[in-house]
């Protein structure tokens, strides 16, 4: 059978090519651009998966010659490509590169791209289909739509092709400012023209979530509140904020990591079964899931908050949150963020999500663990199974993606000893393929139209709705705890967990 457009990305079996169209991205000599989307489109141009006429076009505030664009184009691919540099690749990726140069509220360089665009359905037949790529701060989203709107760029209708816009997180930085940006998006694009990119939804291992409860028998019967304890959802990284302060600073871990990935995980892993896995019957899931969270009662031991200081790492003495470049001595951002959730449905009733991420933390990983409860009854005395714990099922999303299931099994020998032990999946071992980049998956869906994997506005609207409190709470209500890098976060973050008498794990 071949792949049909009813289908979704999400179960279609043979990867889809994109149409004929062109990717202008915005901000093409950003860090995002140069390390991720460059080499992500080339990806997919080396794996086929583009049509002959795609062509790349980037814009920026450069007054660069169309060699000067190659050579950062071919630099940042060498550098950065999955799949590894091959010359036929790039020579048919070079055809389709273009360079307009200006500021994003110059509306000649506007004009400029208008007339280079015309071009490329001219010559290289991208059929009037465009997809605009912002990978620029959001304060300039405002001047850079109302300039696609003004030259006419962004109306679909009056192209005979699609218009498209792909935007980064932060959407917004609360509820409020999240709905601003969606009034400034809607007045250039329609909703079913806006593609959200939250990475983590791109990433193989999250979408086998979906897999793995639905295609499955083994596992759903057990995924409710009857047999899970808890659920444990962590994203760690080992490094600190490097050069992104500007970005960082003010933002904190919650906005930038728990609103979007982490409640998007979570909405993964408590969503009920779609009818189908079309846009709109995943996106109604989740957002029931969302809709239904839940903040604790008392957000000073249901959440936590911390700040790296300056310690040991690896071997390495590390800079203070507070002693990184660019950062004011008394800023109170968050480096560490946990919360407690629960979602409100007969499935879910009273178990609790833990959800925390970090930087300068033990590792970089990012897990759901669902624990299960203990048996009701063991036929054992209690001596053999003291070194017994929950069973617990773990998702690894990254690195070393896998699934492991923890569980109880005989000590050999000829007494009755029961010890965790673990049972095993792992991409590397199971699969020849490797996964692809989540920004490949992301930009080609993008280009066909398929949207399941990207959140709508009700989603991120929803997902404020349960941070704004918490965030109005941590600013009124002191400051971050310090934590020592290398470490598992702050002391509250394990306080919140020991109260209620479990503990994090550690992955
Ligand atoms: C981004 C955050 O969304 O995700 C960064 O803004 C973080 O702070 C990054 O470092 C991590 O992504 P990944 O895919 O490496 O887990």
């Amino acid at each position: 059978m071949t792949s049909s457009p009813l289908l979704s990305s999400i179960d279609r079996r043979v990867p889809m090519i994109a149409p004929p169209c062109s990717l202008v991205i915005f901000g093409i000599t950003g860090d995002l651009a140069r390390k991720k989307l460059v080499s992500a489109v080339y990806d997919l141009a080396h794996r086929g998966l583009l049509h002959p006429s795609f062509s790349l076009v980037g814009f920026a505030r450069r007054d660069w010659s169309i060699e000067e664009f190659q050579d950062f184009v071919r630099d940042a691919i060498e550098g950065h490509a999955r799949t590894g540099f091959n010359e036929r690749s790039w020579e048919t990726l070079k055809q389709g590169l273009r360079f307009v140069g200006g500021t994003f509220d110059d509306a000649q360089a506007y004009q400029r791209l208008t007339d280079t665009l015309a071009e490329l359905d001219e010559t290289r037949g991208t059929a009037g289909n465009h997809n605009f790529y912002l990978s620029v701060p959001p304060s300039f989203f405002p001047v850079v739509c109302q300039n696609l709107a003004d030259s006419g760029l962004s109306n679909s209708e009056q192209s005979k092709g699609y218009r498209r816009v792909i935007i980064e997180k932060p959407f917004g930085h609360d509820l409020d400012s999240a709905r601003d940006l969606a009034g400034v998006l809607a007045s250039a694009f329609e909703e079913k023209d806006i593609f959200r990119i939250d990475h983590y939804l791109g990433k193989e291992t999250v979408q086998n979530i979906m897999a793995l409860r639905f295609a499955n028998t083994m596992f759903e019967p057990l995924w409710n509140a009857n047999f899970v304890d808890h659920v444990q959802i962590t994203m760690a990284e080992d490094i600190g904020i490097g050069t992104r302060a500007g970005y960082y600073d003010g933002i904190g871990a919650a906005r930038d990591v728990i609103q979007n990935h982490l409640l998007q995980l979570l909405a993964l892993t408590a969503m009920e079964e779609p009818v189908t896995f079309a846009p709109d019957a995943v996106v109604a899931e989740k957002e029931k899931v969302l809709s239904a969270l839940r903040l604790p009662a008392d957000l000073a031991t249901g959440t936590a908050r911390g700040q790296y200081t300056k310690g040991w790492q690896g071997g390495e003495l590390i800079r203070g949150y507070l002693e990184e470049d660019n950062i004011p001595a008394d800023s109170t951002t968050e480096s560490f963020a946990a919360l407690t959730l629960y979602v409100d449905s007969r499935r879910w009733a009273k178990v609790p999500f833990y959800l925390r991420t970090g930087k300068r933390l033990g590792k970089r990983v990012t897990e759901i663990a669902v624990v299960f409860k203990k048996a009701a009854h063991t036929p054992f005395d209690n001596s053999s199974t003291q070194e017994l714990g929950n069973n617990a099922l773990v998702i690894r999303v990254q690195p070393d993606e896998g699934i492991t299931i923890r569980f109880g099994s005989k000590v050999p020998g000829t007494g009755m000893q029961v010890r965790d032990v673990t049972m095993d999946f792992g991409y590397g071992h199971a699969f020849t393929e490797d996964s692809a980049e989540a920004y490949e998956r992301l930009i080609l869906d993008a280009m066909i139209g398929d949207a399941p994997l990207f959140p709508r506005q009700k989603e991120v609207e929803l997902s404020w709705k349960i941070l704004d409190p918490v965030l109005d709470f941590w600013a009124k209500n002191g400051t971050p705890e310090p934590y020592r890098p290398g470490l598992w976060g702050p002391e509250g973050a394990h306080l919140m967990l020991q109260r209620d008498g479990r503990m994090w794990r550690i992955p």
